[in-house]
C-alpha cells in the first residue's frame, strides 16, 4: 500500500539539502558571494542541523592559548597575510568565508588550549598543484581536509568566547538526544565558525559545530 505520510516524511527529509537539483552547490545567504566549502545538511530527529563536508584544501595555523577570541586574532592576521602576498608567488589569495577554529580543550584549568584556524582555500586553487604556497617561517599548513560530518547551530550578533561554549554546550547535549546522530568515541574538540567581518553590525551569522559519526 502506498504510504502518502512516509513519502512526504522522506522528502522533507532530503530537501533541505544545499545543492540544486543538478547537483551544483547552492552557497547560504551567509557566503556573502564569496567562496567557501560545499555541504549538504538536513535536519535529523531531535532538530539536528546535520552537515556532511565534502574533502578540500584549506590553510591552517595552529594557536596555544586559554582564549578563542585571542587564538583566533593571532591565526586570522597570519593566514591574512599569506592571501595578502607573503607567498611564493607575492599574489593576493582571495579572501574565502568562513573562519574556522578548531578548538581542543586544554588538560585542566589554568592549561592552553590548542586552536586551529583555517582559511578555505579558493575555488580557483582547490586543484591538485594547490594554492600558492606560505613562507617557510609562517606557521601555516597547506592541507586537504578529508570528509567531515558536524552538528551545527547558528546563532547571530556577535560570538566571543562565552556565546561559542555556551551554544556549544546547547549542541552537544541536543546531538546526545537524537536517535539519528552519536558523537564519534574519540572526540573532545569543537569549531567555532565566523562568516563575518568586525564591522557587519547586522544580520551577523556564527555557527558551532560538533563532530558526528556520519550516520545520517
Ligand atoms: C529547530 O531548529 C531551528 C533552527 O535552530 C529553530 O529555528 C526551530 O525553532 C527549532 N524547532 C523546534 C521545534 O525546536
Ligand atoms: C600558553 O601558550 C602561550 C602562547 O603560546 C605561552 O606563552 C604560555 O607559556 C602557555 N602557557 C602554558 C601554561 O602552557
Amino acid at each position: 500500500m502506498f504510504n502518502f505520510a512516509l513519502v512526504l516524511a522522506i522528502f522533507a527529509s532530503v530537501s533541505m539539502i544545499a545543492f540544486a537539483d543538478d547537483g551544483v552547490f547552492v552557497a547560504p545567504w551567509f557566503y556573502h558571494g564569496l567562496d567557501g566549502p560545499k555541504f549538504t545538511e538536513k535536519i535529523v530527529d531531535n532538530n539536528v542541523t546535520a552537515r556532511s563536508y565534502e574533502a578540500a584544501l584549506w590553510s591552517s595555523t595552529s594557536v596555544e592559548s586559554q582564549s578563542l577570541k585571542d587564538a583566533t586574532n593571532i591565526g586570522f592576521n597570519r593566514l591574512f597575510n599569506y592571501i595578502q602576498g607573503e607567498n611564493d608567488q607575492k599574489v593576493l589569495i582571495d579572501m574565502t568565508t568562513p573562519v574556522m577554529t578548531k578548538v581542543v580543550p586544554g588538560a585542566g584549568p589554568n592549561c592552553n588550549s590548542t586552536f586551529t584556524i583555517s582559511f578555505y582555500v579558493p575555488y580557483i586553487y582547490q586543484t591538485a598543484k594547490g594554492p600558492p604556497l606560505p613562507a617557510a617561517d609562517s606557521q601555516i599548513v597547506i592541507e586537504t581536509i578529508k570528509p567531515f560530518y558536524v552538528a551545527v547551530a547558528a546563532y547571530d550578533g556577535f560570538s566571543y568566547d562565552a556565546e561559542a561554549i555556551a551554544e556549544t554546550a546547547v549542541l552537544s547535549n541536543q546531538v546526545s538526544n537524537s536517535k539519528d546522530v552519536s558523537v564519534p568515541l574519540t572526540s573532545d574538540y569543537w569549531f567555532s565558525v565566523s562568516y563575518d567581518p568586525p564591522f557587519r553590525v547586522s544580520n551577523r551569522h556564527n555557527e558551532v559545530w560538533v563532530p558526528i559519526v556520519d550516520t545520517v
